[in-house]
């Protein structure tokens, strides 16, 4: 059935210019008029533009903007990520419907994708501000035979491939925050949430959640985040298709993230390091009984931030209040 319509897709965009009759699509697809003519409608159902004229046969005008399964999946270039996609107008948090699938068994690379979110997740039990249609609320399912201990620098992939894919997509500069905002000019425009059922030295399954927010203007970041947020249409002065930018987030996540299993971590810290923000300049370290200033060195293999003790040893920091003199 959905092989059937991303074939009916593909014949219509390949005949983008010119109608195809009814007979033509029934001979191709080897399916019965209605049963093109039913296609058609689902397809219209997930906001494709087609006309239909008689004697000439139908036409594609327009591609939707609206997600759906069928959106997300046609186009797609990955090879298991994404091949099974939850789309939901409205959930409470992609990472509560993501944790359900997982336990269910859905497969490695399920993907959970919402246009809105009520009850978006933040870390640190802060909340995420999911603004319907304005952003990219989405979780992944993934299952990778690497030890629990290992789970974070997953996180600090998934900053890396955001990082990629909004310059190479959008040209603008971002950084990443330690240990994982995506910020442009110093706002944050993304950010990630790992979450994981393991033992001891197994992981069930891991659902990473990334947050972008895209075509939000000024009002529409709510008023105590606007000043530390933005959005990519803040920063570019364009819309942009949400499709598209889940499409690349997807196809260059499966790719760096398959690299990773078998090359392990040093490529992504290095280009961690390359986005890093403020790496090999001040930042003020609060722990509960100090405070100093000392050089933010680069990450660890396990994700710590690297900087100098006040006695001016290289450590390694896993939570510390950090002023990075924005
Ligand atoms: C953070 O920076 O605090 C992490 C934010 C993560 C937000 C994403 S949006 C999709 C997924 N579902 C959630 O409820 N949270 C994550």
């Amino acid at each position: 059935m959905e092989s059937t319509r991303n074939k009916l897709i593909e014949i219509l965009s390949n005949n983008k210019d010119q109608y195809i009759s009814g007979q033509d699509l029934s001979e191709k697809l080897q399916i019965s008029r209605s049963a093109i003519w039913k296609h058609m409608n689902e397809l219209k159902k997930d906001g494709y533009e087609i006309e239909g004229k008689s004697k000439k046969g139908y036409r594609i005008i327009q591609f939707p903007n609206k997600l759906s399964e069928n959106t997300i999946k046609w186009g797609l270039k990955t090879n298991w990520l994404g091949k099974e996609v939850i789309h939901r107008e409205s959930v409470n948090s992609t990472q509560i419907i993501a944790h359900d699938a997982a336990r269910d068994g859905f497969p490695n690379g399920t993907i959970v994708v919402a246009d809105e979110q009520t009850k978006g997740r933040g870390r640190i039990t802060r909340s995420w501000h999911s603004r319907r249609d304005k952003g990219m609320w989405l979780s992944m399912v993934l299952r990778p035979e690497i030890e629990p201990n290992l789970a974070p620098q997953l996180t600090l992939l998934t900053a890396t491939v955001l990082a990629e894919v909004l310059e190479s997509y959008t040209n603008i500069k971002p950084q990443i925050k330690w240990p994982n905002d995506i910020l442009v000019n110093k706002r944050k425009v993304a950010g990630i949430l790992t979450e994981m059922q393991a033992e001891q030295d197994r992981i069930w399954y891991v659902i990473i959640g990334v947050g972008l927010n895209v075509n939000h203007n000024e009002k529409e970041l709510s008023e105590v985040i606007k000043r530390e947020a933005t959005s990519l249409k803040l920063e570019t002065n364009k819309e942009w298709a949400l499709k598209e930018i889940i499409q690349e987030f997807l196809h260059t996540f499966e790719k760096s993230y398959e690299y990773y299993l078998e090359n392990g971590f040093s490529n992504i810290k290095r280009k961690w390091e390359h986005y890093g923000f403020k790496i090999g300049q001040e930042i003020s370290i609060k722990t509960f009984n100090e405070e100093w200033n000392a050089p933010f060195l680069g990450i660890s293999e396990d994700g710590a931030l690297v900087t100098k003790t006040i006695d001016g040893n290289t450590t390694k920091l896993y939570s510390a209040e950090i002023d990075w003199f924005r």
